[in-house]
C-alpha cells in the first residue's frame, strides 16, 4: 500500500547515502542504517549501527589545539552478507549489471525489502529478494533473509556472512579530520556448530559490545548441508558457506544476529547474553511474526489516518516510524536521551539538544512513559548541571547545550565552515534557553499525564534548580528597574555576538527572558502541587529559602523584554543591525539557508544583519497560546495588544533563512490561524525536509527528528486546534483542502480519546474510564464529555480552498 511504503526504483549511487538514512531500522535500543548487506563503507555506502547512549570520547589535535569530542559510536557492522557463483565475483552493485532493482521500506511491518536481478560477467543471472528487520519486540535481535534464485545457471555458490568490528566513525565528511577510531577489537571467534562471536570495546568509555550471529541456507524450508569455513581477522569473524544451487530453484539464506552491551541490565556478560539470545531466537519467519505484532501495537497507538493526501500520509507515517525507532518502549529502561539526528547517522555526533521540545508533544499524547524516561535522562544529569552552573558562577542547575553520556557540555569549541575551510570558534553553548526547554518539557508532561509522583520525585527538583539558575543569571538593572540576562544566545544560531563587540553573547534575548519568567512562575506553581512533606524535603535538601521564593516571584515579574518598531526584538540592540539584501543573495547563491557560511566565506559575518537562521522570537507563539502569552506579558508589566502577534510574525518571517529544519515547523504553526494556505505550504516543506533532503546533504548524515516530530504535532494539534486547558478539550480544525479527513487517538491522563474530523463533522469518543477534561468546546460551543461518551458535532471547519475565497 503506497501510504505505508517508502519505495525506490533503480540503484542510484548518488542517492544511496540518503536512502540509507531514511531506510534505517531500529527499535529504540539500537538502529542500523539501510545500507546494502554486501558492501563495506566506501564512497557510496555507509553501514552504521548505533546504540542508544553508546558514546565514546576521543582527542584530536587540530591546528595545534587538542579537540575533544564525544561521539555516538558506530558499532561493529552486523550486516555483511554476500554471495558469488563459483569462480565468479562477489556481488558489488557499482560493478554488477543490474537488471532489476527496487527497494522498499514497509512502515507497517518495519521491514526493509530489496528485490533485484543481476547478471555477472559470465552472463549468470540471479534474482535476489532481501528482507531485514531490527526486532521491535526483542530489542537485542536483528535478522536478514535472502532468497537467491539462479535464473539461468546451476552450480556451486559461496555465501559469506560476517561481523565486522573494523569500522570507524567516518560518516560525516567534515568530521574526517577528527579521530574516528572508537572500537578496540577483543574477540573474533566461532562457537558451537554454527555461531560467530565478535566482541569489541570502546576505547575510553569501555562499553563492551558483543554480537553473535548464525547463518543458515535452506531449500524448500530444509537446511542445506553446506560446507562451512571460518574466516577471521583482527576484529572480523565470518562464515563462508558453499553449496550447490540449481537453475530455477530458489534457496533462502537466514542470518540472525544478537547484540548486547555492557550497558544492558539483567545479563551476566554481553558475550554470554549475545550467545544465549541467539540460541533462543528461532527462524526468520517466527521473528518476523513477533516483530510485526510489536509494530502493530505501536501503530494502534500512534497512527494518524488521513484521507485524500496520500503522499502526505506516507511521509507522516515515515516520520512516526523513525520517531518510534529512535525512542520506543524499549527506551523506558535505558539511560539514554533522544539525539537530534536520531540513531540514523553521525551528524552532531549523536548529541542531545533542545530538540526534545519538538519531540515530546508527540510522545506526551501517545506513549508518555517514553517522555518520562527521557526526562529521567535529564534528571540523572542534574548533579552535572549543578556543577556546570557552579563553575560558571551561577546557582541552581545549568544544563549543557549539547549533552551526551554524563551531561557535561559537549558542544565543540571549534567548528569547520566547509565553504571557507576555516575552523571557527563555536559559541553555541551560550544557548542557555535549553534550560527553559527542559523545564517546559517537565511541566507539559505533568499537564498531559497528571503524573504526580514524577513531579514530586523528579520534575519539581529540576524545575526548582532551573528556576534558581535563571534567578542567578538575571541581574537587576536599577536604571531600568528591570532584570536582565546578558551574554547568551537565543535559538537563532546566526547571532552569537554583537558586531560592535568582541565578547560573545547577546543581551536580553526576548525568547530567553520570557521563558525564564515562565519557568520561575511554574516553579512557584509547582510548589502548590507538592504535599507539604515533599516540599519541605526539597527545600531542605536544595537549601531553598523564603528569600529565594520572593526573588523568583519578583524576577518573574520584572525581566526585561526589548521591543522596536512595534515588534518584540529578538535581542536588545537588534534594531541597530543592517537589513540584509535577501533578493540579491538569493540571486547570487540560490540556496541561502546557510547564510552564515556564505557570509563568513566572503569575509563578512551574519552577525551584522537582521537575518536569522531559525525562529527565535516566534518560538514564543509556538509554545504558548495567545492567552497564555498575554498573561505572561501582563505579569511582566508589558501590554500585549492583539496586533503584536501578526506584526511580529510578519517581521521575522521576512528575515529568516530557515537554515534549521525546526524553523519551518514553527512558522507553519504560527501561521496556522492567520494564513492557512501559507501555513500548509510551510508544513509541506517541513514534510519534505528529510525525504527530499532539502538542505542538500544533511539527511544522509542523520534524520532531523525534531522536524519529523514537529510535522506530526502540526497535524495532531496545529491543524486540529487541539488544546487541553482548564478542564476543557478544545478543537478548532482548519484542514487543508487536499485533506478530506483525519482520524487519530490521543492519550490524556492515562485514558484514550478517539478523534475523527470528516465530512463537516467532528466525532470525539472518550474511553470507558475517561477522567476529564469533562467539557468539549468546538466552534465556540460547549458540550459535556463524560466517560464512554461519543460526541458528534456538525461543524463548518475552514479548508484551504475557503482561505482563497477569504483572500487568506
Ligand atoms: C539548530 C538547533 C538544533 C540543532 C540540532 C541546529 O542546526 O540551529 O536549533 O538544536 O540543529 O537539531
Amino acid at each position: 500500500m503506497a501510504s505505508w511504503t517508502l519505495a525506490y526504483e533503480g540503484f542510484d549511487p548518488d542517492q544511496e547515502a540518503l536512502r540509507e538514512a531514511l531506510c534505517t531500522l531500529g527499535n529504540g535500543y539500537f538502529a542500523t542504517r539501510g545500507a546494502v548487506e554486501e558492501s563495506d563503507a566506501d564512497e557510496t555506502h555507509y553501514p552504521g549501527t548505533y546504540l542508544a547512549g553508546g558514546y565514546n570520547r576521543l582527542v584530536t589535535d587540530i591546528a595545534g589545539r587538542p579537540v575533544e569530542n564525544e561521539d555516538l559510536v558506530n558499532l561493529p557492522n552486523w550486516l555483511p552478507l554476500t554471495f558469488r557463483p563459483e569462480g565468479g565475483e562477489w556481488l558489488n552493485l557499482p560493478s554488477t549489471q543490474i537488471l532489476v532493482y527496487r527497494q522498499e521500506l514497509d512502515l507497517e511491518q518495519g521491514v526493509l525489502r530489496r528485490v533485484m536481478r543481476v547478471r555477472d560477467r559470465e552472463g549468470r543471472e540471479t534474482r535476489l529478494t532481501a528482507r531485514r528487520l531490527v526486532h521491535m519486540g526483542s530489542p537485542h535481535l536483528a535478522a536478514i533473509e535472502w532468497t537467491l534464485a539462479p535464473d539461468n545457471w546451476s552450480g556451486g555458490i559461496e555465501v559469506l556472512s560476517a561481523l565486522d568490528g573494523r569500522v570507524t566513525n567516518s560518516g560525516v565528511t567534515r568530521y574526517r579530520q577528527l579521530d574516528g577510531k572508537h572500537l578496540i577489537p577483543l574477540i573474533a571467534e566461532e562457537f558451537g556448530e554454527d555461531g560467530l562471536l565478535l566482541v569489541a570495546e570502546t576505547s575510553q568509555s569501555r562499553i563492551r559490545i558483543a554480537e553473535a550471529a548464525q547463518t543458515h541456507a535452506y531449500s524448500n524450508n530444509e537446511r542445506i548441508k553446506s560446507e562451512r569455513q571460518f574466516r577471521q581477522d583482527h576484529g572480523y569473524a565470518a562464515h563462508a558457506l558453499s553449496f550447490e544451487v540449481a537453475e530455477g530453484s530458489p534457496v533462502t539464506i537466514e542470518k540472525i544476529v544478537a547484540l548486547h552491551t555492557s550497558r544492558d541490565r539483567a545479563i551476566s556478560s554481553p558475550e554470554q547474553a549475545a550467545r544465549n539470545t541467539l540460541r533462543k531466537s528461532g527462524r526468520f519467519a517466527a521473528l518476523l511474526e513477533d516483530h510485526t505484532r510489536a509494530w502493530s501495537h505501536l501503530w494502534r497507538r500512534c497512527d494518524i489516518v488521513m484521507e485524500g493526501a496520500q503522499r502526505t500520509q506516507m511521509i507522516l507515517r515515515l516520520h512516526i516510524f523513525h520517531l518510534l525507532q529512535t525512542v520506543s518502549p524499549h527506551s523506558v529502561d535505558l539511560d539514554a536521551g533522544v539525539p537530534a539526528r536520531g540513531l540514523h547517522g553521525e551528524a552532531y555526533r549523536g548529541h542531545i539538544f533542545w530538540d526534545e521540545l519538538f519531540i515530546f508533544p508527540f510522545f506526551n499524547l501517545r506513549i508518555p512513559e517514553i517522555t518520562r524516561a527521557l526526562l529521567c535522562y535529564r534528571h540523572r544529569r542534574l548533579p552535572m548541571a549543578r556543577w556546570l552552573a557552579h563553575e560558571s558562577g551561577y546557582r541552581g542547575a545549568m544544563y549543557p547545550w549539547q549533552s551526551g553520556s554524563d551531561g557535561r557540555e559537549e558542544t565543540q569549541t571549534l567548528h569547520l565552515n566547509p565553504k571557507s575551510g576555516r575552523w571557527l570558534p563555536d559559541n553555541s553553548h551560550l544557548q542557555r534557553h535549553v534550560n527553559a526547554a527542559i523545564a517546559y518539557n517537565v511541566w507539559r508532561y505533568y499537564q498531559a499525564t497528571g503524573d504526580h509522583e514524577f513531579l514530586s520525585f523528579y520534575g519539581a527538583e529540576m524545575l526548582f534548580e532551573i528556576a534558581r539558575f535563571w534567578a542567578s543569571i538575571a541581574v537587576f538593572n536599577p536604571i531600568r528597574g528591570r532584570y536582565e540576562i546578558r551574554g547568551v544566545m537565543g535559538p537563532d544560531e546566526f547571532h552569537d555576538s554583537y558586531p560592535w563587540s568582541d565578547t560573545p553573547g547577546l543581551d536580553n534575548n526576548a525568547y530567553t527572558n520570557v521563558m525564564a519568567a515562565w519557568v520561575l512562575g511554574r516553579a512557584l506553581e509547582a510548589r502548590n502541587h507538592l504535599d507539604a512533606e515533599r516540599r519541605t524535603e526539597l527545600d531542605e535538601s536544595l537549601g531553598l529559602s523564603a528569600e529565594d521564593l520572593v526573588a523568583w516571584d519578583e524576577i518573574s515579574r520584572k525581566l526585561m523584554v526589548p521591543f522596536h518598531e512595534g515588534v518584540i526584538s529578538q535581542f536588545e540592540g537588534y534594531e541597530r543591525l543592517l537589513e540584509f539584501e535577501w533578493e540579491a543573495y538569493r540571486e547570487r547563491y540560490g540556496d541561502i539557508r546557510r547564510l552564515d557560511r556564505i557570509l563568513e566565506a566572503e569575509g563578512d559575518t551574519v552577525n551584522r544583519y537582521k537575518a536569522s537562521k531559525q525562529a527565535d522570537v516566534l518560538m514564543l507563539f509556538y509554545l504558548f497560546s495567545s492567552d497564555e502569552l498575554g498573561h505572561l506579558f501582563n505579569r511582566l508589566g508589558y501590554s500585549f495588544e492583539k496586533e503584536l502577534i501578526p506584526r511580529t510574525v510578519d517581521y521575522y518571517l521576512r528575515r529568516t533563512s530557515n537554515g534549521s529544519t525546526l524553523s519551518g515547523i514553527v512558522h507553519s504553526w504560527v501561521l496556522a490561524r492567520s494564513d492557512r494556505a501559507e501555513s500548509w505550504m510551510q508544513l509541506k516543506d517541513a514534510l519534505e525536509s528529510d525525504i527530499a533532503d532539502v538542505q542538500g546533504g544533511t539527511t544522509p548524515e542523520g534524520i532531523h527528528l525534531g522536524a519529523m516530530a514537529g510535522t506530526v504535532d502540526l497535524i495532531q494539534r496545529g491543524q486540529t486546534g487541539l488544546e487541553i486547558r482548564d478542564d476543557t478539550l478544545r478543537l478548532d480544525p482548519c484542514l487543508p483542502h487536499e485533506l478530506q479527513g483525519l482520524s487519530f487517538r490521543i492519550r490524556h491522563r492515562g485514558q484514550w480519546l478517539d478523534v475523527e474530523i470528516k465530512g463537516g463533522r467532528i466525532t470525539v469518543s472518550a474511553s470507558e474510564s475517561w477522567d476529564g477534561p469533562s467539557r468539549l468546546v468546538i466552534g465556540g460551543k460547549s458540550y459535556p464529555l463524560g466517560a464512554g461518551e461519543v460526541r458528534q458535532v456538525a461543524c463548518h471547519y475552514p479548508q484551504r480552498g475557503d482561505d482563497r475565497a477569504e483572500g487568506g
